[in-house]
């Protein structure tokens, strides 16, 4: 079984597929290992680090493969296409965006390739280890509020010193899935008074835990605005007016916003106003970790850093990829752990148990043909399968709680020509 890691090419993009020690471990699989020269340049990890694992270092690294590992799914078209260099049939895993790249699926279809999509990896305990959404929502959190304290001209601890007392920071989170919670944590150690709002009622315990105050409208429709999942769904008008009032009430005397809410297979919503911006002090500042699904801020402008109102308001693009070197390593292990699921540890070969919950629900593409049932094109009946397993988080349900995909890859800032 031969594996390419190719170098990543779409912008904004530093993050690789393989690391050092997963190179390690695949070849322990039984696999030969090619990566492109310079792929984890952007990651720290050197063409040196991959040889001293067994990778072996080349220019045209896919051509042969039966497995290609990628962060970002395959650019189909134009002058930095690569999937015409792969082999038909090869396994191809990435980050797909399948519901907003609707034409890209069908390429990979009409190409042959077999297309795990790691952003549709289901939620159930068995496939935690693969679940590349928390691995870098978790580091995006993180970053988010790094980047806020790095625009934001006060500290955020409390400090009593002889000149007098600098106050903390108040920083309010906005959406407490997985981003939201490593950011409250984050702002809470870095010494900031947190509150968090998000419309499951499952993430108040949370916040809490965590240390932060929860500030929500807990009305009859919150406590019923859980999918079956855990996802949150599209709050009624009424709902967004009663949310919008307190929000408005409680950012004014915010010093930081980060948001992070995010609706499955919907735009992101809409959660802070130009109004509201202007109501906020001089100097504060807002991370949008959405910007890129629409964003949750009016103002928020994807890949630059604006002041409006006299408001920082922060808009990076593809956020886990500013932490390149973790990002890689911890979505490195999560491809690892789902590729192992597909190799037969005595024949050392792929051998993929189609009848798999995590297979069903990853793989988007196979032998010429759309196989996800969420992704079925219109005029054709659907595969059979459930797509989503019942348990836990679906990896693709009923439209109104079809996943998204991972927050940051499908950036207007791709290459131009790709199809
Ligand atoms: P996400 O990235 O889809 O959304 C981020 C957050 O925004 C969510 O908490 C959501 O409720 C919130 N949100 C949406 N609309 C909002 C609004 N109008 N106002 C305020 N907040 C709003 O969510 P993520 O981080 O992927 O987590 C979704 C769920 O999946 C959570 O329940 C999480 O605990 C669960 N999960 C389960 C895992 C497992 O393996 N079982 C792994 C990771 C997450």
């Amino acid at each position: 079984m031969k594996i390419a890691i190719p170098k990543e090419r779409r912008a904004h993009e530093s993050r690789v597929a393989a690391s050092p020690e997963t190179v390690k471990k695949m070849i322990g699989l039984g696999a030969e290992v090619a990566v492109e020269k310079g792929a984890g340049i952007g990651a720290n990890f050197t063409d040196d680090a991959y040889k001293a694992a067994g990778a072996t270092i080349g220019a045209d690294v896919t051509a042969d493969a039966d497995v290609v590992l990628k962060v970002q799914r395959p650019i189909v078209s134009g002058k930095d296409a690569e999937l015409a260099s792969y082999k038909s049939g090869a396994v191809v895993m990435a980050i797909c965006d399948p519901y907003r790249t609707g034409d890209d699926v069908a390429a990979f279809a009409k190409s042959g390739a077999t297309v795990f999509a790691m952003d549709l990896v289901p939620r159930i305990t068995r496939a935690q280890s693969m679940d590349v959404l928390s691995s870098q929502s978790n580091l995006a959190g993180y970053k988010a509020v790094l980047d806020a304290s790095a625009e934001y001209a006060s500290a955020f601890p409390m400090m009593m010193t002889a000149a007098g007392t600098v106050s903390p920071a108040k920083v309010l989170v906005m959406g407490a899935g997985v981003a939201g919670l490593q950011a409250i944590a984050t702002a809470k150690r870095l010494g900031a008074v947190v509150s968090a709002t998000d419309v499951r009622p499952a993430a108040k315990e949370q916040v809490e835990s965590l240390g932060g105050k929860f500030v929500a409208v807990e009305d009859d429709e919150f406590k019923q605005a859980e999918t079956a999942g855990g996802y949150a769904k599209e709050m009624s008008d009424a709902y967004k007016q009663k949310q919008a009032e307190l929000i408005a009430e409680t950012i004014k005397k915010q010093d930081i916003v980060i948001t992070t809410a995010l609706i499955p297979g919907r735009p992101a919503p809409m959660l802070v106003s130009t109004e509201m911006v202007k109501s906020m002090k001089p100097g504060s500042v807002i991370v949008d970790l959405a910007v890129e699904n629409g964003g949750n801020c009016e103002l928020a402008q994807a890949g630059k850093v604006v002041t409006k109102h006299g408001v920082r308001i922060v808009g990076h693009y593809n956020v886990p990829s500013r932490l390149a070197a973790d990002a890689s390593a911890l979505y490195a292990r999560n491809l690892f752990n789902l590729l192992q699921l597909l190799v037969d540890g005595e024949t050392k070969a792929l051998a993929i148990d189609w009848e798999d919950e995590i297979v069903k629900g990853t793989c988007i593409t196979r032998d010429g043909k759309i196989v996800h049932p969420a992704l079925a094109p219109k005029d054709e009946p659907a595969p059979k399968e459930e797509a989503a397993p019942k348990e836990e988080v679906p990896a693709a349900a009923s439209s109104e709680e079809t996943p998204s995909a991972a927050p940051s890859e499908d950036s207007d800032a791709a290459p131009k020509g790709e199809g």
